[in-house]
């Protein structure tokens, strides 16, 4: 099957984000009392906020009610949101606008497979939003990635089909997720914890159209 489209996560694969994800959980873990580290922060990558929130709470033993949980995410957010609001192109990890160009030229299509529902926000403070054919993001699914829900959505857009995309991740639930999609996927990180993916790589600056074409032989 000829590869046709190539569908990238957002937050770790194109941009930096996890390290405001993390002030902001880090604050709301600070009001609740709750000792929240960097190493605990790696277990929120590629995981919604919703279930995000649920990890921080078990650490912190609390059991708060529903609408509790929806304050607390909603104050994450807010916070998340004014961290984001000063992000600018600078913050887009190194060489990918460059391989997005360069398969874009080649005829490959693009998408955005993200949970995250400030994806537009991001795309847009970034100014990368004319990169990409299609977002689906946390807007337009509902059930989290390891779910093949959010990269499937993304392949419908482009009218193509799984087995014609490659999938860019650097979470082991979006991964995981890939594969229930029946996409190829490359790992964006160590080898080690992504050792599910088909092919592994410490960012976007280490692929080429020609390495591209080397994983789906
Ligand atoms: C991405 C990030 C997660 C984040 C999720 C939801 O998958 O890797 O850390 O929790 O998006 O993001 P949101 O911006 O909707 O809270
Ligand atoms: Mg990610």
């Amino acid at each position: 099957m000829t590869l046709k489209a190539c569908i990238f996560d957002l937050d770790g694969v194109i941009v930096d984000t996890a390290r405001y994800h993390f002030l902001a959980w880090k604050r709301l873990a600070g009001q609740l009392n709750i000792e929240f580290s960097e190493k605990d922060n790696e277990r929120l990558k590629g995981v919604s906020r919703m279930d995000s929130l649920e990890i921080i709470l078990e650490l912190g033993h609390l059991y708060p009610d529903k609408r509790k949980k929806e304050e607390y995410a909603a104050l994450k957010n807010k916070w998340y949101v004014e961290y984001i609001c000063s992000m600018t192109p600078e913050e887009i990890l190194p060489g990918s606008i460059e391989f997005i160009n360069e398969i874009r030229n080649a005829g490959i299509r693009t998408a955005i497979g993200s949970a995250s529902k400030n994806t537009p926000l991001i795309l847009s403070r970034t100014g990368i939003e004319k990169l990409f054919d299609a977002v689906a993001d946390g807007n337009v699914v509902k059930k989290a990635k390891p779910d093949p829900e959010v990269f499937l959505a993304a392949a419908g857009m482009l009218n193509v089909k799984p087995d014609q995309c490659v999938v860019f991740e650097d979470a082991i639930a979006g991964v995981q997720a890939a594969l229930n999609a029946g996409m190829m996927c490359v790992g964006i990180g160590s080898r080690e914890i992504l050792s599910k993916a088909h092919f592994v790589v410490a960012g976007l600056h280490e692929m080429s159209m020609e390495k591209l074409q080397k994983i789906r032989k």
